[in-house]
């Protein structure tokens, strides 16, 4: 049964004593702990170790992740309680639920392999740990739009929608969420937001690393299912999406979902994979793997407002640098009044999706002197903010209150799926390419007319572009 507005009076994990509990899951705790006072119990699962050794983990993870608030950890490692079993083991639920005591609303995080799921669910519910409980599940939700379907039915059979988290650490991330902000409390984009003004839109994930100890599970993903379907298709849903009546999870995400679901399903055409070179001697892939680590895409949004522009999407490891990064490529003006032809550096907008946040108009100034001739000036905005929530903090401090409005809703992941599915089915073999380079050229395929690649720079100023900076500083 939902019980809409009331605060989880316990938090548990399943994967206790895992890599995500490590990395992400005891430091969010531990920053809820100092920022918010988060005082509840805190119930770890995991298959061996006792209540002390889940004590020294949590300590290694803090001291790991950078953590140095000793009352804060100190206070985290207290609550901590420890149940001992296995997520196939009806009895370890109800062990389980005698640990809960008088605690009613667990929340539930499943930081465990896609497989144990559909196990944990059932359990969680034949024991009674699901009544008035929430859960968080992790991505990836699913392996396609079958798998994904099954599993959004398995929960809802023990849980209610109102009660399921599927999380995507990426809705957390502040410059994420300043895409929401920026698009609909400013007046000016509006009137420009759409085909008439807009030439194309590309969102660039490159990462300048290897798959590294994670080959096992990466061979199994690949980068559409790793990143696309989930991260980069939710940025995209921001991007595009229709203005919402308000800012309630519903509003926002009834049109993440419409405007999602009105993506074409892609074709093999609009996608060439790649596979940087290297990538079959990691521990953990098939020798004959055909899995992509390189992905770009053309979408299709097929609303009136995008009606004829293509979005771009571009990711892959070892590709020459880390980061996230919009561009909005804007139409030319009508007439070159100043015989200057096709400007290459201007009308744009740039997102930088990362740490260093910031928001860049390109435009073309007059350079000073007696010519009517211009350069690219960019007018660039960064927010360096301290206080910024890492996105697992912020996220279980919602999943905690009951607010949904940075998860991912089930018709947005089953439609998001819809959009990958075709390809994924039967994919192309993919096209090698060397460590450190863009990918594959053959990448340049899915572009249209003369649009092209832009090459997000390392650090948020492109090189050898003028830029006005202003930034502002918190
Ligand atoms: C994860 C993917 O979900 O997101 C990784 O599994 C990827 O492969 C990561 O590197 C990127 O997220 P972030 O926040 O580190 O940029």
């Amino acid at each position: 049964m939902t019980i809409p507005n009331h605060r989880s009076d316990a938090f548990v994990f399943f994967g206790a004593t895992g890599d995500l509990a490590f990395k992400q899951i005891f430091p969010a705790l531990a920053g809820l702990v100092r920022d918010e006072g988060l005082d509840l119990p805190i119930v770890g699962v995991a298959r061996s170790g006792d209540l002390e050794s889940l004590r020294q983990w949590a300590r290694d993870s803090l001291r790991a992740q950078g953590f140095t608030d000793e009352a804060a950890t100190r206070a985290l490692t207290n609550h901590l309680h420890y149940v001992k079993g296995s997520d196939d083991d009806l009895e370890t639920f109800h062990t389980l639920r005698r640990e809960l005591g008088d605690a009613h609303h667990p929340l539930h995080y499943l930081a465990v392999p896609p497989a144990l799921f559909r196990e944990v669910v059932d359990n969680l519910g034949a024991s009674g740990c699901a009544t008035g409980a929430r859960i968080i599940v992790e991505k990836p939700f699913g392996h396609d739009l079958a798998s994904a379907s099954a599993l959004n039915e398995r929960i809802h059979t023990v849980f209610a929608e109102p009660d399921v988290f599927r999380i995507d650490h990426y809705l957390g991330k502040e410059p994420v969420q300043n895409l929401l902000y920026f698009r609909f409390a400013n007046s000016f984009l509006e009137p420009i937001w759409n085909r008439d003004h807009v030439a194309s839109v590309e969102i660039n994930m490159p990462e300048a690393f290897d798959v590294s100890d994670r080959g096992a599970f990466y061979d199994a993903e690949g980068a559409i299912r790793d990143v696309v379907q989930n991260h980069l298709l939710q940025v995209l849903s921001l991007l595009a999406m229709e203005p919402p009546s308000g800012h309630s999870a519903e509003a926002i995400r009834d049109q993440q979902f419409k405007v999602i679901d009105s993506i074409r399903p892609l074709t093999p055409q609009d996608m060439v994979r790649g596979q940087y070179r290297g990538y079959l001697e990691t521990e953990g892939v098939a020798a004959d793997s055909a899995v992509e680590t390189f992905a770009a895409l053309r979408l299709r949004v097929d609303t009136w407002r995008w009606g004829g522009v293509p979005f771009y999407i571009r990711t892959g490891k070892c590709l020459p640098v880390t980061v996230t990064e919009v561009r909005v490529e804007l139409k030319p003006p009508a007439q070159a009044v100043f015989g200057e032809l096709e400007p290459p550096d201007a009308d744009y907008f740039r997102f930088r999706l990362t740490a260093d946040m910031s928001i860049s108009l390109g435009t073309r100034a007059k350079k000073p002197g007696e010519a009517m001739v211009g350069e690219p000036v960019e007018l660039y905005a960064a927010h360096h903010s301290q206080d910024a929530r890492p996105p697992y903090q912020r996220l279980i401090g919602d999943a905690l209150r009951g607010d949904q409005s940075l998860f991912a809703r089930e018709d947005w992941v089953e439609a998001a799926w819809r959009v990958v599915d075709g390809v994924l089915a039967e994919p192309n073999p993919p096209y090698p390419y060397e460590p450190g380079s863009w990918g594959p050229p053959e990448a340049e395929r899915v572009l249209l007319r003369d649009d092209q690649w832009h090459e997000p720079a390392e650090k948020p100023l492109a090189a050898g572009v003028p830029a006005t900076a202003r930034v502002i500083a918190r």
